[in-house]
């Protein structure tokens, strides 16, 4: 994990509340899809984290939802300005334990990790069948995206003004293996209908990198810090 400046390429909205923005920076350190960056925010003690959807040599792209003062913040933002982040952080998804069609299941914000995910997956010769869940219509993002890597994409929306009317869960027949980023009754629900799994979990977190243990949830196989041994965690060990 380094602390470096990173340069905000473009910053632009997708859907409802939702913004994508390319950070111009170091990526080196980025080793799996499902890991995220902490943003310093000027004025706001703690940091804020968000997954990394995507990232090349050169730059990195996030998408995030405006929900309190700080992503408001970062909607205001704009080319050129510089952000002051660590990265990378987390374990991330770990390819090789992932069969050849998994179910690949995004919710909301839970969506940007997934594509990395979908894209390292199907760069490894793997066939990933991808549910994009959503509340409504206006809050759909990255369809398009995700189809032209070449996946299989279904979406759901709650209350069925777009695609398949219901939950991710609804959008696939139980499957063997299943990576799932969204809320935790969402992630449960997936881990009910998939045999193995990764599921990446969300908790409020202060430091980001392992050194307050304010991020740390009980598994199985005793307590682990979300920021640290997380975000992702396999169904084995999770305790619900
Ligand atoms: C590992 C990780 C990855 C994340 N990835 C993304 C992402 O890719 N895109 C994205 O939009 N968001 C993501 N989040 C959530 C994001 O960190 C919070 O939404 C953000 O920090 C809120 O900052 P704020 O100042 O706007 O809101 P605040 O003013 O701090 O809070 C506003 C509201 O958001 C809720 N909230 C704040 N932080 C969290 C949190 N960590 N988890 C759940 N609810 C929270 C609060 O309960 C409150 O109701 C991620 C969180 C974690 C822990
Ligand atoms: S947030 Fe400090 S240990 Fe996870």
């Amino acid at each position: 994990m380094e602390k470096q400046i990173y340069t905000i390429l473009s910053n632009e909205r997708l859907a409802r509340d939702i913004y994508r923005m390319e950070l111009e920076g170091d990526t080196r350190g980025i080793t799996a899809p499902g890991q995220f960056i902490n943003i310093k925010l000027e004025g706001f003690y703690l940091r804020r984290p968000i997954s990394i959807c995507d990232w090349d040599d050169t730059k990195l792209t996030i998408i995030y939802k405006t929900v309190g003062q700080g992503t408001e913040k970062m909607a205001k933002m704009g080319p050129g300005n510089r952000l002051d982040i660590l990265c990378p952080l987390g374990n991330g998804y770990d390819l090789d334990k992932i069969s050849d069609a998994p179910v690949i299941a995004g919710g909301g914000v839970g969506v940007p990790p997934m594509y990395g995910l979908t894209k390292a997956l199907i760069e490894k010769g793997k066939k990933p069948m991808v549910v994009l869940g959503f509340n409504t219509k206006e809050e759909v993002f990255y369809e398009k995206e995700f189809r032209d890597l070449g996946a299989e994409v279904k979406v759901t929306t709650a209350d069925g003004s777009y695609g398949i009317k219901g939950f991710v869960t609804d959008g696939f027949t139980a499957a063997d293996y299943g990576c799932a980023c969204g809320p935790e009754p969402m992630l449960k629900a997936v881990s009910d209908k998939v045999k193995h799994g990764q599921f990446s979990f969300e908790a409020r977190m202060a430091c980001g990198f392992g050194g307050c243990m304010g991020c740390s949830c009980e598994t199985k196989y005793g307590y682990k810090r979300i920021c640290k041994e997380g975000p992702v965690l396999e169904k084995e060990e999770i305790k619900w």
